[in-house]
């Protein structure tokens, strides 16, 4: 048995307010503590999109009522609401897990398209508070700009590109304040799903996900520079198996319950130190998104123990994983947070309501 703290998560989508068929902060933070993660960040293209006061409340009611772990809630930046240092809305990025710019269109209404709509954000944001971007290619390119412009910290979400960590990798030698994340389904599978055929199924609607799985050569190149990436995050993106599987499937997979087992596996491969996993999935993180301690916090996990991943004893209410009968090594099998067992062998123990709000 192994010991790990308790493991945060920096990019989920929990879809509430607006989308609670596919995932809600009941089903979506037992997902995540069934993972071994006690701390979710969740992101604000819901519907509506959380962009002001009033749809911040929207979702910070809701998962006081409902979560099962601990959570922050992004904002997100959009066309209008770009005085974060005025009037009513100089409160809310104290309130918010951190800023959410879409600068690559992806699910949901929320996307900035002209630069001169970032600017103001970037200006206006307080600098010790996050900003995360959704920017692919060229435009991390122009992210990376923007934070040695502004001279502040800038995430970038989801890396998926060999160019992509070879960019960060320059940047951060040259001082710009930019950190990364990259998901395990960008580290896992590639467009060409080499190596593994098709076990999973997965159909071109199943594989829709973005950034878009990229080649081989990508992938290799991230396993190949781990040393620039901060965090590994989930980015759980929940989409019913029938939406999935429909003439417009949207972008997405789950991953909350596959992210832990699937590193694990890759530390039982020697591909990855297990210091390397608790650094990406807690010391890093915490820091990079200024979160509080959880005192008396661990997770318990059966290094030796081996299973096939099964959507159907998975918590996400989407009912189907990328990674369907993948053989991992790895099981958690006890999550305690703050003092209480909050999961254990199967069962959440965590009520509804349990979880705080990182930034009360
Ligand atoms: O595949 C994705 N799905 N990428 C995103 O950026 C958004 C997400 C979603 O919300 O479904
Ligand atoms: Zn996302």
């Amino acid at each position: 048995m192994i010991k790990l703290p308790g493991l945060i998560d920096p990019h989920v989508h929990l879809r509430e307010p607006g989308a609670t068929h596919k995932e809600d902060f009941d089903s979506g933070t037992s997902a995540a503590l069934a993972g071994g993660i006690t701390l979710v960040l969740a992101m604000p293209n819901t519907k509506p999109p959380i962009f002001d006061a009033d749809t911040l409340d929207l979702a910070l009611d809701a998962a006081k009522q409902k979560a099962h772990c601990d959570y922050g809630q992004f904002v997100g930046a959009g066309p209008d609401n770009a005085d974060w240092n005025e009037g009513k809305r100089k409160a809310l990025p104290q309130r918010a897990a951190g800023l959410k710019m879409y600068l690559d269109s992806t699910f949901g209404e929320l996307r900035l398209d002209d630069m001169s709509l970032w600017m103001p954000h970037f200006e206006n944001y307080p600098k010790n508070m996050p900003i995360v971007a959704h920017s692919e290619s060229r435009t991390m390119a122009a992210a990376i700009l923007f934070a040695a412009i502004y001279d502040r910290p800038v995430h970038i979400a989801h890396i998926s590109l060999k160019e992509e960590v070879l960019l960060i990798k320059a940047a951060k030698e040259r001082g710009i304040k930019v950190t990364c994340e990259v998901c395990p389904h960008h580290l896992f599978l590639d467009k060409d799903l080499t190596g593994f055929g098709n076990l999973s199924g997965l159909t071109p609607g199943r594989m829709e996900v973005r950034p878009r799985l990229a080649t081989q050569n990508d992938v290799d190149a991230l396993w190949a520079n781990l040393d620039v990436i901060d965090c590994f995050a989930t980015d759980h993106a929940p989409h019913t198996i029938e939406e999935k599987d429909s003439d417009n499937p949207p972008p997405g997979f789950p991953g909350l319950e596959t992210i832990l087992p699937l590193l694990l596996t890759a530390v039982s491969e020697s591909r990855l130190t297990l210091p390397d996993l608790i650094q990406k999935m807690y010391t890093n993180p915490k820091k990079i998104f200024n979160l509080p301690d959880q005192p008396e916090t661990w997770v318990e996990v059966d290094e030796d123990q081996t299973y096939e991943i099964k959507a159907a004893e998975q918590f996400t209410r989407c009912n189907w994983t990328p990674f369907e009968g993948w053989k991992v090594k790895g099981k958690v099998r006890k999550v305690v947070l703050r003092g209480k067992t909050a999961f254990e062998d199967g069962k959440i123990l965590a009520p509804a309501g349990y979880g705080r709000n990182v930034r009360d």
